[in-house]
């Protein structure tokens, strides 16, 4: 059962000591709304992360990217002193959970740097108390979990281990976490049962099972959307390489067709989570991961096939080339992984200068205003669709765009 009390203030401030539960890694894209969920379930939240400029941006109200919706909660989290930040390890609450949303990074060798998750849990143990639950929430390589609970036991440490997964999609986590089912698992039944009591409060539904079979319902979830999109533009390639205009055929096969529903589009697959957890899969099946490995040449190719076709249709050399969208994808303002600038990457160097825009990204200080980049191109590449682009006036120059989103003589599909 869900209990949201929504977020009345209280008598006296949250502090590290009287805090129900902290968020380690609490500025980040999955901790955020993570955060503002369980303020305002009724909790007392500690917010802890190393990155001060992120916690200054919570403190002062402001979120540091775009997660819609959380402005109007975070407000009344802070008005209802329900949050304190910190930023260090040994300055976190001994009382409640401490649920951790890290980043859990891929390596060159695109194998999983399991040391962070250690390296954070060390950090934090003289703080914890025994019998604290410690939620991991991060994706993580599968067997993760139960090694955490060994390695605690190994140091006579006492303490609950669950993993319970982010599942929500990006900028939309708040309103996801509300709405969605929660998976929990937690290695004894006392660690699986405080989790589930956890998130009962802030999402409908839990759905429990073993920590080995939640980690592979993560990694396998992502792995499985990042083979769809790879589905979409292998069929997206075949359908250019006959002259049949994909969109075409796609529109053919959805149209009141319920199995092919959830069908995406074609388009530039990538950002921080798809690759890297179809990665981790791939690690841990010992790269037998055959449809993982192909759907990274295909969603990674993609890129490649389009500046090769680019340069069979025009002198590129002696091109300016515009980037519209520079986010890993649609409305987003995250560049972490984004194809956009594998695009750049590979421009650089073949076409005669490169220039990038996107509405929404503010970390980039290369990027110039939309008019500017059309303005200066000789030729486009939709590359984030955000939606103003559909409404843009790109003055007839040619528009590469894969997704099917722009009409007009002038796309180039
Ligand atoms: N972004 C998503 O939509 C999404 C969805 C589901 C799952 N995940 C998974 O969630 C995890 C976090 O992803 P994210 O996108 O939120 O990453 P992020 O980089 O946005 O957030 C991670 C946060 O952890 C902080 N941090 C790192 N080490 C720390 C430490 N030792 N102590 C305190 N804070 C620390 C960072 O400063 C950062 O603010 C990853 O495992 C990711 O795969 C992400």
């Amino acid at each position: 059962m869900t209990v949201r009390p929504g977020i009345a203030p209280l008598e006296a401030p949250t502090t590290i000591e009287n805090a129900d539960v902290t968020v380690v890694g609490g500025a980040g894209h999955v901790g955020i709304p993570l955060v503002l969920a369980l303020a305002e379930s009724g909790l007392r939240v500690n917010v802890n992360d190393i990155n001060q400029e992120s916690l200054e941006a919570l403190k002062s109200g402001r979120l540091p990217f775009i997660e819609h919706g959380a402005e109007s909660v975070l407000a009344k989290a802070l008005a209802g002193k329900r949050l304190v930040f910190t930023d260090a390890s040994e300055q976190i609450s001994t009382g409640g959970p401490a649920i951790i949303t890290i980043g859990t990074p891929i390596d060159e060798f695109l194998n999983p740097v399991r040391r962070v998750v250690q390296d954070c849990i060390d950090a934090m143990l003289p703080r914890l108390a025994d019998g604290q639950l410690v939620v991991l929430r991060s994706t993580v390589f599968p067997g993760t979990t139960d090694w955490l609970a060994s390695y605690l036991d190994a140091k006579g440490r006492k303490l609950k281990v669950a993993f319970c997964p982010e599942r929500v999609v990006q900028g939309y986590g708040l309103k996801e976490l509300r709405a969605m089912p929660q998976i929990v698992s937690g290695c004894t039944p006392e660690a699986e049962r405080d989790a589930a009591k956890l998130f009962e409060r802030i999402t409908p539904e839990v759905v429990v099972v073993s920590p080995i079979e939640a980690e592979f319902a993560k990694l396998f979830s992502n792995a499985y959307r990042y083979i769809e999109f790879a589905a979409t533009n292998e069929f997206y390639l075949v359908a250019k390489s006959a002259g049949v205009d994909y969109q075409r055929v796609l529109m053919a096969m959805k149209q009141n067709y319920p199995r092919l529903k959830s069908m995406p589009r074609p388009g530039f697959a990538a950002g921080p989570c798809l690759v890297k957890d179809t990665m981790q899969l791939s690690a841990f099946a010992r790269n037998q991961f055959g449809l993982g490995h192909a759907a990274l040449l295909i969603n990674e190719g993609l890129v490649l096939h389009v500046v090769e076709d680019l340069k069979h249709r025009y002198d590129l050399a002696d091109m300016t080339v515009g980037l519209l969208g520079m986010a890993f994808k649609a409305e987003s303002d995250d560049t972490r992984a984004s194809l956009s600038y594998k695009f750049k990457k590979v421009l650089i160097g073949q076409a005669r200068a490169v220039l990038t825009t996107d509405p929404f990204v503010t970390t980039d200080p290369e990027l110039l205003p939309l008019d500017e980049v059309i303005a200066r191109s000789d030729i486009l590449i939709l590359c984030a669709p955000h939606a103003v682009y559909a409404r843009a006036d790109f003055k007839g120059k040619p528009v590469f765009d894969v997704w099917g989103d722009l009409e007009g003589a002038n796309v180039v599909r």
